[in-house]
């Protein structure tokens, strides 16, 4: 009865809706795969089947997380690099070629706020690394990386960007994020459009307050705070990095076969009120 039951469920598997999550034998980059929330999105990919390239700065968290998601049974490569430069960004992207597997989903995650300094007071030259480090970094990753998702006519991006774009965080500067982030999720209507008819697929996913390691200091520190955003979350609550993974895997895999140029918004809420 038990052999029957797995026999029934692993065709149901092969053809139904379930299937078509399947990352199996598909190569995924996962830019700022070391930590954080792509870490947690390494982890959904390399469970549905994927085989993983992830970018990093730091060499020795890097080889942690190559080391816990090969332990899943997949392939996994891991390229020390900072993407943050144009240059640096190439770099990456010719070591991520390099290691001449053919890469099938490109996932640009690295971003963020760096700092908090109002726009007025901001210095052009710092506004222009911190849209290299929120946009440059993934225009360069896709114009590089995914040539041969364009010459095979098949591929995912998915681009990683933030309920910040659409609107402003209240009680924050730094609005260099917002534009940036704003600019990434325009890349991505952009890009979908202009790909579609080739085959690839590029979508974002918006995410609202998650608790990553540094968010979970940092809110510890300021617990007023992190009451004000949480008053700001329908939710009442902020997002653990694992409930991101499974959004990427949709994103990532044919489950999504029909959907380009979308935005997941996966933020308890926030921007409803
Ligand atoms: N966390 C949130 O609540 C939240 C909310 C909305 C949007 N987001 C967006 O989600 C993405 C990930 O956020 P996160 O909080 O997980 O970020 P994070 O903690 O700053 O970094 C996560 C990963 O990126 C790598 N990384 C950082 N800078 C890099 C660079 N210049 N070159 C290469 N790798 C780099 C880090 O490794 P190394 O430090 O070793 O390089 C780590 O693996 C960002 O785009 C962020 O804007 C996050």
């Amino acid at each position: 009865m038990l052999i029957s039951v797995a026999f029934f469920r692993e065709i149901e598997m092969k053809s139904g809706a379930m299937n078509r999550f399947r990352l199996t034998g598909r190569t995924a980059v996962i830019t700022g795969g070391s930590r954080g929330l792509g870490r947690a999105m390494a982890q959904g990919l390399a469970e549905a089947g994927a085989n993983l390239i992830l970018i990093g700065r730091e060499a020795d968290a890097l080889e942690t997380a190559r080391r816990e998601l090969e332990a899943l049974g997949v392939w996994v490569g891991a390229v020390p690099g900072d993407v943050s430069t144009p240059a640096g960004a190439e770099q990456a992207c010719a070591a991520v070629l390099n290691l001449g597997r053919e890469i099938d989903v490109l996932i640009n995650n690295v971003g963020g706020r760096r700092v908090d300094v109002a726009v007025e007071d901001t210095p052009l030259e710092q506004w222009q690394q911190l849209f290299d480090l929120n946009l440059t970094s993934a225009l360069v990753c896709c114009q590089r990386l995914c040539k041969g998702m364009l010459d095979r006519g098949r591929g995912s991006v998915v681009n990683v960007t933030s309920i910040a774009g659409p609107i402003a965080i209240k009680g924050i500067r730094g609005r260099h994020y917002e534009t940036a982030k704003a600019a990434l999720g325009a890349l991505t209507k952009s890009l979908a459009a202009d790909w579609a008819p080739r085959g690839v697929r590029v979508n974002a996913i918006a995410p609202g307050v998650f608790l990553t390691a540094p968010n979970r200091k940092w809110f510890a520190e300021k617990s007023d705070f992190q009451a004000a955003f949480v008053s700001h979350i329908p939710m009442a609550r902020m997002g653990e990095p694992d409930e991101l993974a499974p959004a990427a895997v949709f994103l990532a895999s044919d489950a999504s076969s029909y959907m380009t140029g979308a935005t997941l918004v996966i933020d308890g809420g926030y921007t409803l009120w």
